[in-house]
């Protein structure tokens, strides 16, 4: 899968910008603060429906306009163009999104159809960041290879804030209790497919994983990522059962307060330690990268298609021979690769790649 060609208007600091890529790899350049990153952003939100940044839709709206558009040409054997729409109606913003011209209204119709990684800045906090961070992570991955999973996740999504409700209600109304029968039987029917899910693809990823990890750092580490579910079982009825025997705890705390909300997943590297209480800067993100490159893998072998890969400014903390060996792993694999970085000079290891210099919010080659 290739992005052949990318147009924005009035999206961020752009008023209409069209820019076409290589197939290869690809370098933008400019000062700090000039739209470098946005552009990876459009690229992202047309994969992923939302921003990597915490904003909302009416951010991303250049400002004073009332609307954004992207449109991404992608050259593949599945679509051939994603349109995103968002425009202020009543000051909400409305979000239409558009595969081959056709409105799509499922997310789970259009996550996972244009197959982007991104590395981000931030990724360290996968590994070094609350739980949440890195369950987010895997609900993601696993969301864009398996469409049964975020229709489930979905799903789930619904019973607990429903379940929690109800919780809270009970100690007023006691006799509104009965009601969690339904949604207990929901939860464990639901919960008992994402456990085994999770389970069956963080197996597959520690595969690439470690190995990843080691190639690109040159260390000899014994790094795993760990997937403890905070439920002893992942049988349905065991499940329910679980659930009946925590009722007055969760009645008391008016939560529920086990289930895949609540699991974990942990990195552990040399001595069977957690990663993050060793490990350095530089470490953490070249396991960060050894992470997303996994992603890259696996979405790769369960779409037989290679992903497109966004890099905004991460090669930058590293040392050189390390930026030559992720580079490399990425050349090596034929993937696009989009690069962001204040100086071209970051990425002259490689030989041949296309420039894109922003100036004055405009994209020239
Ligand atoms: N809604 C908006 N409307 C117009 N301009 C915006 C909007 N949101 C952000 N910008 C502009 O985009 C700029 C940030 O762009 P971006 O994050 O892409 O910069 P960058 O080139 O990646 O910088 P750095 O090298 O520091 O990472 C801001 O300085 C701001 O001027
Ligand atoms: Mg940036």
């Amino acid at each position: 899968m290739l992005i052949e060609r990318l147009l924005l208007k009035t999206f961020r600091n752009y008023v209409y910008e069209a820019i076409t890529f290589s197939p290869k790899i690809n370098v933008i350049s400019g000062a700090n603060g000039s739209g470098k990153t946005n552009i990876l952003e459009a690229i992202y939100i047309a994969s992923h429906i939302k921003s990597f940044r915490n904003c909302i839709d009416r951010d991303i709206i250049q400002w004073g306009k009332n609307e954004y558009y992207i449109s991404v040409d992608v050259k593949s054997d599945v679509i051939s163009t994603i349109e995103v729409g968002v425009s202020l109606r009543d000051e909400h913003p409305e979000k239409k999104i558009k595969i081959d011209g056709k409105e799509i209204k499922k997310i789970s119709d259009f996550y996972g159809i244009l197959n982007v990684v991104a590395f981000f800045p931030d990724d360290t906090a996968i590994i070094s960041g609350p739980p949440d961070i890195i369950r987010r992570y895997f609900d993601s991955l696993i969301s864009k290879v398996d469409k049964e999973y975020i229709e489930l996740l979905t799903s789930f999504k619904k019973i607990i804030k429903n379940r929690n409700r109800l919780l809270k209600d009970i100690p007023q109304k006691r006799d509104i209790i009965k009601q969690l029968d339904i949604w207990d039987s929901m939860f464990s029917d639901c919960t008992s497919t994402l456990v085994k899910k999770r389970k069956y693809y963080i197996e597959n990823y520690n595969i690439y994983f470690k190995t990843l990890y080691n190639e690109i750092s040159r260390f000899n580490d014994n790094i795993i990522i760990q997937y403890h579910p905070s439920l002893f079982t992942e049988n349905a009825e065991d499940i329910k059962n679980e659930l009946i025997s925590r009722r007055n705890i969760d009645i008391k705390m008016g939560t529920t307060t086990l289930g895949p909300h609540r699991d974990m997943y942990v990195v552990y590297g040399n001595e069977n330690k957690t990663f993050k209480s060793y490990a350095s800067t530089g470490q953490r993100r070249l396991a960060s990268i050894a992470m997303k490159l996994s992603e890259v893998s696996i979405i790769d072998k369960v779409k037989k298609s290679k992903s497109i890969v966004l890099l905004d400014d991460v090669l930058s903390e590293l040392d050189v021979d390390r930026r030559k060996n992720v580079l490399q792993k990425l050349i090596d694999g034929h993937h696009q690769v989009i690069i962001t970085c204040a100086s071209s000079n970051d990425v002259t290891i490689v030989d041949n790649f296309k420039h894109l210099k922003v100036v004055n919010n405009t994209v020239s080659e």
